[in-house]
C-alpha cells in the first residue's frame, strides 16, 4: 500500500538551524514539521528549494503595532498591515505591545488589543503588557490573572513623561512578576538625564532633529541599566533589557550575566547599521532617524556585534515603530519641529531580516567564525521562541509548527520605500544593497508570502498562549537556593 502523502514536502533545500545547516527535505503535515532528512516521500504539494535555505520563520519580540506611543500618538500600522510587512520579510511570529497608559484598565486595553489582532493579524502573535499605571488593581488583579491566561511578559519604561514608571512602582510589578512567573521587559534610559539635556538644547536653539542624539546621553542608558540590575536582583526577578545601543550598556549586560544575574537584553538593527550621523540631514528630513535610544557610533556597531556573538545579547529585534513623515506622525507637531516633539521611532519589521542576514551570512561578519548562518538563526527565531516561551515555534524539527522562510542566499535586493508594505511610507533603510531575501514564508504550513505575492489573508494569524514560566534558561543562581536573609530580601514578601 502507497504511504500516505505528506501535505507538503519542501524538497531540496538546505535546512538552517541554530546550531547547524544541512541538505535536507522538510515534510509537512497539519501545519506541523512531521520530518526532516533527505529523500522523503511525496506531498500532496511540494516546493523546490534547490539552491535556497530553508530556515525557521523570523520571531520579531519587539513590535509597536496599532499601539498608541508614550508620546500619545497613534502609530502609522495596522495588524494587517504590520503582519503583511513582517511577512515579506520572512517573520512568522511578532510581539506587540498591548499598552497601558495612565488610568487606564489593563483588562480592558488586553481585551480591545486583543480584538484588533484577531480581526488582522496573518501570522502569528503574542503580546507583553505594558504596565504605564501601576495601580492596586492593575498589580494585585490584572497582572496576576493575565499573565496565568497566556500574557507572560511585561514592559515597563523608566522614560518618557507619560508612562514611565519610578522605581517603587517598578518593584511592585516585578514583584507581581514574580509571584506569577512573567518576564519583566525595559526600556531603561534614566530620564532625568535625558529630559535636563533635552530642555537645555532646546533652551539654547539647538532644535534640529540631530540633537536628539545628543539629547540621549550615553551614560543615560548604563546607568539605568545598572540601576534595573539592582532592583531585579532584589528580588530575583529575570529581566529583558531592550535595544542596547551603546558598548557601555552591553558591558552592563555582560558583568551582569557574568555574576550570574537573570539578565537578558537585545539590539536592534538600527544599532549594528546606523550612527547619530543619520540625524544630520538637511531640514527637518533627519525627524526619520528619530528614535529611542538614538544610533550611536562606528565603535558601538562593533562592540554590540561582538556581544551578540558572544552571548551577551541574545536577540535581535526591530523595534518597530512608524511614524508617517506627514502630519499624522513625525511632523504632528507641525512642519518644523524641535527634535522633542518629533514622534520617536522608525519602522523595521520588514528590513530586519534580510539586513542580518546580509551582514551574518551573505558578507560573514567575523565575529560569527564562519557560523554566520546558524547565528542569525539563533538570534532572530530559535531563542527569542525560548526566551519567550512561544509554543512550538523557532526550530525546524518533527513537532514544531511549520513557521518557515524560504530564503535564496543569491538575491541582491536594493532597498526602496516602495518595497515595503508597512504603512510608514518610507524607510531608513532605502538605498541600501543587501544580498538574501525571503521568496516563500509559511506559517503552520499555510503559505503566507509565495514568489513575492501576498498569499495570506487578515485573520489567520494565531495568538500564542505562553505559560509555564520563564525563559528556558536561567543564568544562575536558583530561587531555591537562595538565603533570603543575605541578599534577596523580597524573598521573604
Ligand atoms: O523610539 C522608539 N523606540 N519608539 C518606540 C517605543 C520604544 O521606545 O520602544
Ligand atoms: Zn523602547
Ligand atoms: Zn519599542
Amino acid at each position: 500500500m502507497p504511504a500516505t502523502p505528506f501535505d507538503l514536502v519542501i524538497r531540496g533545500g538546505t535546512v538552517g538551524t541554530a546550531t547547524a545547516a544541512y541538505a535536507a527535505d522538510v515534510a509537512i503535515t497539519g501545519g506541523k514539521v512531521a520530518a526532516v532528512g533527505q529523500g522523503l516521500g511525496t506531498g500532496t504539494r511540494e516546493i523546490d528549494a534547490t539552491g535556497k535555505l530553508v530556515l525557521p520563520g523570523g520571531i520579531d519580540s519587539h513590535t509597536h503595532i496599532e499601539q498608541v506611543s508614550a508620546g500619545g500618538l497613534l502609530n502609522a500600522d495596522t495588524f494587517e498591515s504590520a503582519t503583511t510587512s513582517a511577512a515579506f520579510g520572512g517573520n512568522t511570529t511578532v510581539i506587540s505591545f498591548a499598552a497601558q497608559h495612565r488610568g487606564k484598565d489593563l483588562r480592558k486595553v488586553v481585551d480591545d488589543y486583543s480584538a484588533l489582532a484577531a480581526r488582522g493579524a496573518l501570522i502569528d502573535y503574542a503580546f507583553h503588557l505594558i504596565v504605564a499605571n501601576p495601580d492596586e488593581k492593575t498589580v494585585r488583579q490584572d497582572l496576576p490573572e493575565l499573565i496565568g491566561e497566556g500574557h507572560a511578559s511585561v514592559k515597563i519604561f523608566m522614560t518618557y513623561d507619560l508612562i514611565k514608571v519610578d522605581d517603587e512602582p517598578l518593584l511592585d510589578v516585578m514583584l507581581a512578576a514574580r509571584q506569577n512567573r512573567a518576564l519583566i521587559c525595559v526600556h531603561a534610559e534614566n530620564h532625568g538625564m535625558i529630559s535636563w539635556m533635552g530642555k537645555r538644547l532646546v533652551e539654547k536653539g539647538y532644535v534640529a532633529p540631530k540633537y536628539h542624539a545628543i539629547s540621549h546621553p550615553r551614560g543615560s542608558e548604563a546607568e539605568a541599566f545598572q540601576r534595573l540590575i539592582a532592583l531585579a536582583a532584589l528580588i530575583d526577578q529575570p529581566i529583558m533589557i531592550f535595544h542596547v545601543s551603546t558598548a557601555e550598556g552591553a558591558q552592563v549586560v555582560r558583568d551582569a550575566r557574568a555574576q550570574g544575574l537573570k539578565v537578558f537584553a537585545e539590539t536592534c538593527p538600527q544599532y549594528l547599521f546606523m550612527t547619530r550621523h543619520d540625524l544630520d540631514r538637511p531640514g527637518i528630513e533627519g525627524a526619520k532617524w528619530v528614535f529611542s535610544p538614538p544610533p550611536r557610533e562606528k565603535e558601538d556597531q562593533d562592540a554590540l556585534w561582538r556581544a551578540l556573538a558572544l552571548g551577551d545579547l541574545q536577540t535581535v529585534t526591530s523595534d518597530h515603530a512608524p511614524y508617517r513623515f506627514d502630519e499624522t506622525g513625525k511632523l504632528s507637531a507641525g512642519p518644523n519641529p524641535t527634535f522633542k516633539q518629533v514622534a520617536s521611532g522608525l519602522p523595521g519589521l520588514e528590513a530586519r531580516l534580510p539586513l542580518l542576514f546580509d551582514a551574518m551570512v551573505s558578507q560573514g561578519r567575523p565575529e560569527f567564525s564562519g557560523r554566520g548562518l546558524e547565528a542569525f538563526v539563533d538570534l532572530t527565531a530559535t531563542r527569542p521562541a525560548s526566551l519567550y516561551n512561544l509554543p512550538g515555534k523557532g526550530q525546524i524539527a518533527p513537532g514544531f509548527d511549520a513557521d518557515i522562510a524560504i530564503w535564496d542566499p543569491a538575491r541582491k535586493v536594493t532597498i526602496t520605500d516602495a518595497l515595503m508594505h508597512d504603512l510608514t511610507g518610507y524607510t531608513p533603510y532605502a538605498g541600501r544593497t543587501v544580498t538574501g531575501w525571503p521568496d516563500t514564508v509559511l506559517v503552520r504550513g499555510e503559505e503566507v508570502v509565495a514568489g513575492g505575492a501576498l498569499k495570506g489573508k487578515p485573520g489567520s494569524g494565531r495568538w500564542l498562549k505562553r505559560t509555564g514560566g520563564w525563559a528556558a534558561e536561567p543564568t544562575g543562581r536558583l530561587t531555591a537556593d537562595m538565603d533570603p536573609e543575605r541578599n534577596f530580601g523580597a524573598t521573604l514578601l
